[in-house]
This record gives C-alpha cells, sequence and structure tokens, in this order.
C-alpha cells in the first residue's frame, strides 16, 4: 500500500523542508454595495431535507510554529505525519479532478463553496480529520448529520459523492474521503477568489460518528469569547486561529434561527444586542420575524458574499456581524479585537493566517497508517 513504501519517508522529507504556503492578493472589497438577490432564491443543491432553506432575503493563544506540520499544541502529539505528496504516485490526478467537479458545482451554485468549506470544520472538530461528518445513519453509526450544528444546516454531500465516484473510478479504493473533504474545503476557497496552500494528505476514514461529540464540540452561534476560545483551544487552537478561521464568513449564509436572538432578545430581556449597527438590524428585523421564517438566510458578509475576502472583518468593525459569534471577537476581548482590526487592514495577513490555520486545523488527529480505512463510499463504512 502507497503509505507503506518506503520512498515515502525521503518524499516527506523533500516535501516537509519545500513547504510553502502560497498567496494570491484580494481585490479591496466594496463593503457598501447592497444584498445580492441571489441569496434569497431558494433552490439549490442542497443536502437531504433541507427544503426549507431560501426563503427570502491543547490550547495555545498563537499561531506560532504553525507552519503545516503539527505546528504545536494538544493535538496528534503535536505532530502530524501528513503530507502534500501523498498521492503523487498512487493517485497523481487527485488535484485535478477535485478541481475540475468543485468548478462545475460551484458555478452552478456559488454556495457550494460555503458548505464545502464549513464541512471541513464541523468534521475535524469531531473525533478530527476523519470524514465522520459524512456518514450517514446505519446499524452502527448514529449520523452527525442530525447533530444541532448540523441539521438543516449542513451540506455539500452530493458533491463530495460527485468527487468520490470520479476519483474511484480513476485511482480504486486509494483516496480518501477525509482527504476528499481537506481539498474540497481548500479548493472551494481558491475558486472563490482566498488563499491557496499546500494541503498535507493521507487521512484515513473513521469506521465511527459521533452525534454527541457533534452537539458538544461544535460552537453555537450565540456563543460568548469565552466559550469559542474554550472550544477551539480543545482542539489545539488557538485565539489567531480563531479568528482567521472565523474569516470563513466571508462567504455563506446563516439562517434565521442562528441569528434571531440578536434581533428580539439578546440577553433575556426582550431587548436586541446592542452592538448591531442600527441600518444593519432593521434590514435583518425585515427578513427574520421575531416567530416563524427559522429557515430564511442571510449572507453572513452581506457586501460580498460569494467572494473570499477580508470584507467579514471590515462589517465586523462597522457593527454588522451576522452571528453573535462573529460580532464578539470585536467586542470582548483585546488580542481579538486586535486580530479583527489587523485583518479588516491587511487582506494578505488574513490569508496568510487563515492558509496555516486551515492546514492546522486539518492535522487535528487524522487517522494514518493502519488505523481506519479508505472508504469506497463515503457514506457508509466498507
Ligand atoms: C468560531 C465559531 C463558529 C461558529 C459559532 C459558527 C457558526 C456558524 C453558523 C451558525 C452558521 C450558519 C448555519 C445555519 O444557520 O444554517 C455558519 C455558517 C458557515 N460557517 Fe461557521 N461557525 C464558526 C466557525 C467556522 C469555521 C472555523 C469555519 C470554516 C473553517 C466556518 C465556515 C462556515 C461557512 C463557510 C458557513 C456558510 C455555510 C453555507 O452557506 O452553507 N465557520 N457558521
Amino acid at each position: 500500500m502507497a503509505f507503506l513504501k518506503p520512498y515515502c519517508v525521503f518524499m516527506f522529507m523533500v516535501l516537509f523542508s519545500s513547504y510553502v504556503i502560497t498567496l494570491s492578493v484580494a481585490d479591496r472589497p466594496n463593503v457598501f454595495s447592497k444584498f445580492p438577490s441571489y441569496w434569497g432564491g431558494g433552490g439549490d443543491d442542497s443536502n437531504e431535507g433541507n427544503g426549507g432553506f431560501g426563503g427570502g432575503g491543547g490550547g495555545d493563544d498563537s499561531n506560532e510554529g504553525n507552519g503545516g506540520f503539527g505546528g504545536g499544541g494538544g493535538y496528534n502529539g503535536g505532530y502530524s505525519s501528513l503530507f502534500p505528496g501523498f498521492y503523487e504516485n498512487s493517485c497523481p490526478q487527485v488535484d485535478d479532478i477535485v478541481m475540475s467537479v468543485l468548478e462545475q458545482a460551484i458555478s452552478r451554485q456559488p454556495r457550494t463553496a460555503a458548505a464545502l468549506l464549513r464541512l471541513q470544520f464541523h468534521d475535524c472538530f469531531v473525533q478530527g480529520c476523519d470524514a465522520s461528518i459524512l456518514l450517514d445513519d446505519s446499524s452502527t453509526i448514529a449520523s452527525e448529520k442530525r447533530s444541532n450544528a448540523n441539521r438543516n444546516s449542513i451540506r455539500g454531500f452530493e458533491v463530495i459523492d460527485e468527487i468520490k465516484s470520479k476519483l474511484e473510478q480513476a485511482c480504486p479504493q486509494i483516496v480518501s474521503c477525509a482527504d476528499i473533504v481537506a481539498l474540497a474545503a481548500r479548493g472551494s476557497v481558491v475558486l472563490s477568489g482566498g488563499p491557496n496552500w499546500e494541503v498535507p494528505l493521507g487521512r484515513r476514514d473513521s469506521r465511527t460518528a459521533s452525534l454527541s461529540a457533534s452537539n458538544n464540540n461544535i460552537p453555537p452561534p450565540n456563543s460568548t469569547l469565552q466559550n469559542l476560545i474554550a472550544l477551539f483551544n480543545r482542539q489545539g487552537l488557538g485565539e489567531v486561529d480563531l479568528v482567521a478561521l472565523s474569516g470563513s464568513h466571508t462567504i455563506g449564509v446563516a439562517r434565521c434561527v442562528s441569528f434571531k436572538q440578536r434581533l428580539y432578545n439578546q440577553n433575556g430581556n426582550d431587548q436586541p444586542d446592542e452592538t448591531l449597527e442600527i441600518n444593519y438590524f432593521n434590514n435583518l428585523k425585515s427578513v427574520c420575524p421575531r416567530s416563524g421564517g427559522d429557515n430564511i438566510i442571510s449572507p453572513l458578509d452581506y457586501s460580498s458574499p460569494t467572494k473570499f475576502d477580508n470584507a467579514y472583518f471590515q462589517l465586523i468593525i462597522l457593527g454588522k456581524g451576522l452571528l453573535n459569534s462573529d460580532q464578539v471577537l470585536l467586542t470582548q476581548n483585546t488580542r481579538t479585537m486586535e486580530l479583527v482590526q489587523s485583518y479588516a487592514e491587511d487582506a494578505s495577513l488574513f490569508f496568510e493566517d487563515f492558509a496555516s490555520s486551515m492546514v492546522k486545523m486539518g492535522n487535528i488527529s487524522p487517522l494514518t497508517g493502519y488505523n481506519g480505512e479508505v472508504r469506497k463510499n463515503c457514506r457508509f463504512i466498507n
């Protein structure tokens, strides 16, 4: 098997020493442009049972040592045996196949990019980056797709299936579903105008899922900053990772139910969140009623919802973060506030830190060697 061949050790050394994060430069976003109409339109390539969408409108607190392999801090012993050239001989077409499916899927439905980026987060925060999130219910599996964070919300599974079936034709049972998730997330960022980076590969797929860990490890949108930091620390991620990775909310949408509390009853006193900018607050109220309308969606970054840029941070500074978890990055702690300000001013810095933190998140407890398996169908164990 590919991972046992001795040249892998040599390749690892070569690739490790030449490891580079490649960055592309963002255009400056237009923070004040209008809500694009296509977010309200509904129809998408959504996951099962999601019909309600589209109605309207080891912790450290630094990124030091974040160069891509391990990076320190409480996961996998601070070291990962993943490396970018893992499929160089066994499936050299892997990148091309992933990118060609993504290009088509994202041009059909731009939101797919956001869905696939989020998928990696929800995979890696639950028993590591092992594709556990892709498993459907079965006699031995309680699917994570049913958890509080994922139910009626997580999507992109059909695109992963399409990539997997093309890869099974080209190189049968070589590329793991967990690596497909990581490559799809990176490709989605690139195709949305964000940074590129080399994805360390060689993850294997779990034979288990954890509905309870999905409920407990993925932060809810009304989290306090303290709670966000604690949940990231639990995965070996620090404050830089938290703020940089929250920048994912530069693309995609959230449902009314995810931010309703801020509009009508932030602190149990029937008052809105006072950190919301007033015009933005009124706009949100017009699309997200006090009762009902839970599945109506709003863009997380309304100025450029399909473009991966740093407008998300600029909006937060204006009091226009959509989720409580977005806005508290500015309002509840000096260190995270400074990071929000730096990323709002400097898109290249954001891109660099984002790419590093994606690699770091992708290194959370991967299954390697003889652990786990390479699934034939990402939805079921072999
Ligand atoms: C910091 C803690 C985070 C919280 C509390 C959070 C919460 C949420 C919520 C509530 C939504 C909307 C879900 C819905 O209403 O259906 C969302 C969407 C999204 N999240 Fe996060 N998130 C966090 C971090 C992240 C990270 C680390 C990533 C990726 C690395 C990410 C990527 C996304 C993307 C791309 C979307 C849009 C998905 C779509 O349009 O389908 N989020 N997030």
